[in-house]
């Protein structure tokens, strides 16, 4: 029993860094990894699902209304108190493979396994939703320029199927109709429709290749994108404050319309509009000091993304009645609703939509170079096999599991729908988050003595804190996805017990 908590100290988890210039390469400073969590955190999360969470889903859960600005900053306050913590073990132990490696020194190897397990459904599942709202985006940007793809290849059967039950009960819209559509007139094979989405796939091959080719030009590139996308989103901020109609906020139902249960219910979705600071922390060993600047990177990147977030959120809703944004493209939504200059509205509606394109791609690509570290760290420790851990002799990088995390997910952004996979990839974060919390707390103990160049606030108030609100937002979230995670963690028990827990290395076994 005391095997499967033994613990990996510090200096152990140090010592294993492969010696410098045979390892990772080492090129990033605290601006480059400020700019990689950026990349992480604006994507499909303020561009998409910002679109449910002030609307609701009928049946399922009630919207924020225009008080989604309250449920901003309530997730803001559980991801700064959780920013600390991961902040606290980023500067303690500068190793890649984030709330794997803390779990790791601090409540020993079954829950690391646990939550590199977990980790999957963060990086991988959650990239299967961003390349699917990239489609969505994709596909209205270049329909501006006259060409469309046929509905039954941008979407997937629940949605497809839904819009013609839809359709069915009434809806005629024309995203509904074309959507039903897409389930009549696909092609067929031995009788059954084939409904697949073709962008997400290829944009996901896209980044595959472009990270198995290398970390410095992926950084590069990374940055670019990231200084376009703030820029987009300042931008749809500084428009659409001229067409914010006051009475959006206090009419149709007042300011929070559902009340506290609208803004909690909200506030559980749109965390994951800020997942992404902790992908800095799987940077550490490709940081030039990764004691310092993974902690700034961290902070900084939250704080920049908070302010951009309240700010687009309270501009949105202000701009058009709250139950008419419900859809997956809330700013386009709300650009189209609002009334005024139609040059200028129609010219800010290709603006973002180029924005949430550049966007989501930032964040494939930080996710998608975040997932293959996590398995090279727990190769590495004897979890996984050798060769998850092995890097590509020329361009250093852990390309046979960037290739194996590249055809998971775009294989499931061919089939899956958005708002489950949104869903279980918040439950699984908040998992991870939560237990890192309790990480620092039990590390303070068991190594006091343990130099932190950054160090927690009022703890332990700070971790009870931030364990606390991860939760309480997870409980927010529906059955469905409590169960779904419940069987991906018991899957990963079972592998444990079958290959990791006889050839974990640092047990020597
Ligand atoms: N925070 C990331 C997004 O919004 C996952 O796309």
């Amino acid at each position: 029993m005391s095997q499967l908590f033994a613990r990996k100290t510090v200096d152990q988890l140090t010592a294993a860094l492969p010696p410098e210039g045979q390892g990772l390469r080492r090129v990033m400073g605290r601006w480059d990894l400020t700019a990689l969590g950026v990349g992480a955190i604006i994507g499909a999360g303020i561009f998409a699902t910002t679109g449910t969470a002030i609307a609701g889903e009928l049946g399922v859960r009630p919207g924020a209304g225009p008080a989604i600005v309250l449920s901003f900053l309530l997730t803001a306050v559980t991801c700064g108190l959780a920013a600390l913590c991961y902040a606290e073990f980023a500067s303690m132990v500068p190793v890649s493979g984030s709330a794997y490696t803390y779990a790791y020194a601090s409540l020993g190897e079954l829950v690391a396994w646990i939550i590199g397990w977990d980790l999957i459904i963060e990086y991988a599942v959650g990239n299967i939703a961003v390349a699917i709202s990239w489609s969505g985006y994709f596909r209205e940007l270049v329909g501006h320029i006259g060409i469309s793809f046929p509905a039954w290849m941008t979407t997937d059967y629940r949605t497809a199927f839904q819009a013609v039950e839809a359709v069915a009960a009434g809806a005629s819209d024309p995203r509904s109709l074309e959507l039903a559509a897409a389930a009549t007139s696909a092609p067929e094979i031995l009788g059954l429709p084939i409904i697949l989405n073709i962008p997400a796939v290829l944009i996901v091959a896209a980044i595959t290749m472009l990270l198995v080719y290398g970390i410095r030009e992926s950084a590069f590139s990374n940055s670019i994108l990231v200084v376009l996308k703030v820029g987009i989103l300042m931008f749809f901020i500084a428009v659409g404050v001229f067409f914010i109609d006051p009475e959006h906020y206090t009419a149709h139902g007042g300011f929070a319309p559902n009340g506290f249960a609208g803004v909690r219910a909200a506030a559980a979705i749109i965390f994951f509009s800020y997942i992404g600071f902790d992908a800095v922390s799987c940077a550490a060993e490709e940081a030039k000091d990764p004691a310092r600047d993974v902690p700034f990177g961290i902070i900084m990147s939250l704080v920049v993304c908070t302010v951009l977030f309240v700010l687009a959120a309270a501009v949105m809703s202000g701009m058009a009645e709250w139950s008419q944004l419900g859809t997956a493209e809330p700013m386009l939504t709300a650009l189209n609703l609002a009334s005024g200059n139609e040059a200028l509205l129609g010219f800010s509606r290709v603006v973002v939509a180029i924005g949430a394109v550049v966007a989501m791609t930032t964040v494939l690509l930080v996710f998608q170079m975040g997932q293959p570290r996590i398995f090279y760290s727990m190769a590495r420790d004897g979890l996984l096999p050798a060769w998850a851990a092995k890097l590509h002799p020329k361009f250093r990088t852990p390309h046979v599991t960037t290739i194996i995390t590249g055809v998971f997910v775009a294989f499931f952004a061919a089939f899956a729908n958005i708002n489950e996979v949104v869903d279980l990839t918040n439950i699984g974060t908040l998992f991870a988050f939560a237990i890192v919390s309790i990480g620092i707390l039990v590390l303070r103990v068991k190594e006091p003595d343990r130099v932190r160049l950054f160090c927690t606030p009022f703890s332990p108030v700070v971790p009870l804190l931030a364990a606390g609100s991860c939760v309480f937002l997870m409980l927010q979230l529906p059955t469905i996805t409590w169960i779904r995670f419940g069987v991906w963690l018991a899957i990963g028990l079972v592998i444990y017990f079958l290959y990791g827990y006889k050839r974990s290395r640092m047990r020597g076994v």
